[in-house]
């Protein structure tokens, strides 16, 4: 008889996301015509930037002519893509093979994806608060999970422990959802340790568009002997307004080779298998990205964001909540005024406030007490949410 995977049952009732848009929905349905300041889920509300657009256009035209119309593309990616994306790293320093760079259709598919090329009785070590989509994709595998806490005696980055053996460790930097950044020498250690252990780390840097501080690496690349031990995954989404355009990609190194096998050559094996890759048109969107005109604009929408996280700051601050990230990250997490526990807070602010935001505590048992903004959201939702706030708990 057909036996479903018995791990969905380890898994909690529904996923992060979908259990809050389930919430707001029930009060949207009570409460019909309100409307909410959306501080929840990290999706980015500017429009895709001129420079993209205007390349999904000449995408779509080149599709609607015999002559330059495109049928199916190499599955690991198109090379002009690529291409681009190993130049942009060239710029920071970091050089790879074209044939390093994979482009996905976004970090949170691939972050579930990648599991494949890693046997189910490996163990992955989570820093946390953590992005719930890694602890759910391993227990789907049914794999082991050692889960790392983090708060702020150490800043919210956790740094390795030789007593705790893992073979897979998840960093995400700038993080989601604390928005604290490792610095060279911490990730340094962390290189170390899975290079000393034959670990491999998952490294998600889907938010390094947002590092200002120029002395923080941008990608897991800048530190040495990351090519022996680290997959890089990265994303559009915020970088470039993505979200709802689906493009990412990933960077394993020719030189990342465990139990004698060769990880850049098994994910060549499992995308030509299992994908037949990302559409022509959206790869020539995303390539438009990597110009100097793509890279100005994605700036200018980035500043709007961090403008956002002034507001925001700016009303912690006069509220007197404890805070972290919102400069070199998109997420400012802070921790829950008046002794409210993450999920009433989150209550609290919907039914007073009509602001949506993310408990802290749907990151892992850590970020019990702590609550998650989002500075994606419309500057003017933002602005007023900022003002609900300090009237709330200016004092
Ligand atoms: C988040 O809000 O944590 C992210 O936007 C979710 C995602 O990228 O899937």
């Amino acid at each position: 008889m057909l036996k479903p995977n018995q791990n969905y049952a380890n898994l909690k009732d529904s996923y992060l996301f979908y259990n809050i848009s389930q919430k707001v929905n029930a009060y949207l349905a009570d409460h019909p015509g309100v409307k909410l300041l959306r501080l929840g889920i990290g999706d980015v509300s500017l429009p895709l930037c001129p420079a993209v657009t205007e390349a999904l256009h000449e995408a779509v035209d080149d599709q609607a002519k015999k002559e330059t119309f495109h049928g199916y593309l190499p599955e690991c990616g198109a090379p002009f893509l690529r291409e681009a994306i190993a130049t942009h790293y060239k710029k920071r320093g970091i050089a790879l093979f074209t044939d390093e760079v994979f482009v996905s259709s976004g970090a949170s598919d691939e972050l579930g994806d990648i599991l494949d090329l890693f046997d189910r009785s490996n163990t992955a070590l989570i820093m946390e608060p953590a992005y719930p989509a890694y602890v759910d994709a391993n227990i789907m595998a049914g794999r082991k999970i050692l889960h790392l806490p983090s708060g702020e005696e150490n800043g919210f980055l956790p740094m390795p422990n030789e007593a705790a053996k893992a073979d897979l460790i998840y960093l995400c930097s700038p993080n989601n959802p604390t928005g604290a950044v490792f610095d060279k020498r911490q990730l340094q250690a962390w290189v170390d340790y899975a290079n000393k252990n034959g670990s491999v780390i998952l490294f998600d840097a889907a938010y390094e568009a947002f590092i200002e501080d120029d002395a923080l690496p941008h990608s897991i690349f800048e530190i040495d002997g990351a090519k022996e031990c680290a997959i890089e995954i990265c994303s559009l989404s915020k970088t470039a307004g993505f979200t709802g355009t689906r493009l990412g990609y990933t960077v394993i190194p020719k030189a990342l080779v465990r139990g004698g096998m060769n990880l850049n050559a098994m994910w060549v094996r499992n995308r030509t298998t299992k994908t037949n890759g990302v559409s022509y048109i959206i790869q020539k969107g995303g390539a438009a990205v990597f110009t100097d005109e793509g890279q100005k604009q994605i700036k200018a929408n980035i500043a709007i964001y961090k403008q956002n996280a002034k507001i925001l700051m700016q009303a912690l601050d006069a509220c007197g909540i404890s805070y972290c990230g919102g400069m070199n990250a998109p997420y400012i997490w802070l921790k829950c005024p008046n002794g409210f526990d993450s999920w009433s807070f989150f209550d609290h602010l919907l039914n007073k406030a009509q602001i949506v935001g993310t408990p802290g505590a749907g990151f892992g048992k850590c970020g019990e007490g702590y609550f998650r903004f989002s500075t994606f959201g419309s500057p003017a939702d933002t602005a007023e949410a900022a003002k609900r706030l300090q009237k709330m708990f200016g004092g």
